[in-house]
């Protein structure tokens, strides 16, 4: 039988039951963030917690999701629940540059189709791809509440904001 064509993130999830390891100082870390919180509301430190995740681990990864929801005591659904929902958490590898443009309406208006053809062009890859060497990812996420200063996007932390074809350049540039 055909193997299901993918239809969302959770598709594309490889589950397994193997779990992840942190040092005493990550875990430690992860303590911290839990006591901010009363003891029946530990969940409440899911986010914080998906973020020491992915960098330690580089993506939201199905051992890495496996651990949380122990350290959580709460059930693996959960955990992918609030995963899938945010485009912060990567839910496969990433390259070394994350540029997240964003496409909904206002930056769409703006020409954000412009600098993703234009961006994509420049690196060879499509929305969704990594580069061969491993070093940018494109993606297309939702708003990223940055409306006014469309069109914009997402670099690593960064917002860069107004942009034209002549400020992608040079952030490539850099980038490079
Ligand atoms: S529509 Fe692009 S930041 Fe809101």
């Amino acid at each position: 039988m055909a193997a299901a064509t993918p239809t969302s993130y959770t598709d594309q999830i490889e589950y397994t039951n193997e779990m992840a390891e942190f040092s005493p100082e990550v875990v430690e870390e992860m303590r911290s963030h839990v006591a901010k919180y009363p003891p029946e509301r530990s969940r409440s430190a899911l986010i914080p917690l998906l973020f020491v995740i992915q960098r330690e681990r580089g993506w939201i990864d199905n051992p890495g999701v496996n651990y949380l929801a122990k350290f959580l005591n709460i059930e693996v659904t959960d955990v992918w629940e609030t995963a899938t929902f945010y485009s912060m958490f990567n839910l496969k590898p990433v390259g070394r540059h994350h540029i997240q443009i964003c496409k909904t309406l206002s930056c769409k208006i703006m020409g954000e189709p412009e600098i993703t053809g234009h961006i994509c062009s420049k690196l060879g890859i499509k929305p969704g791809e990594t580069t061969a060497d491993g070093k940018y990812t494109v993606s297309l996420v939702e708003c990223l509440g940055s409306c006014g200063t469309a069109p914009m996007m997402q670099i690593g932390f960064d917002f860069h904001e107004d942009l034209t074809i002549e400020k992608v350049d040079g952030m490539l540039d850099e980038l490079a």
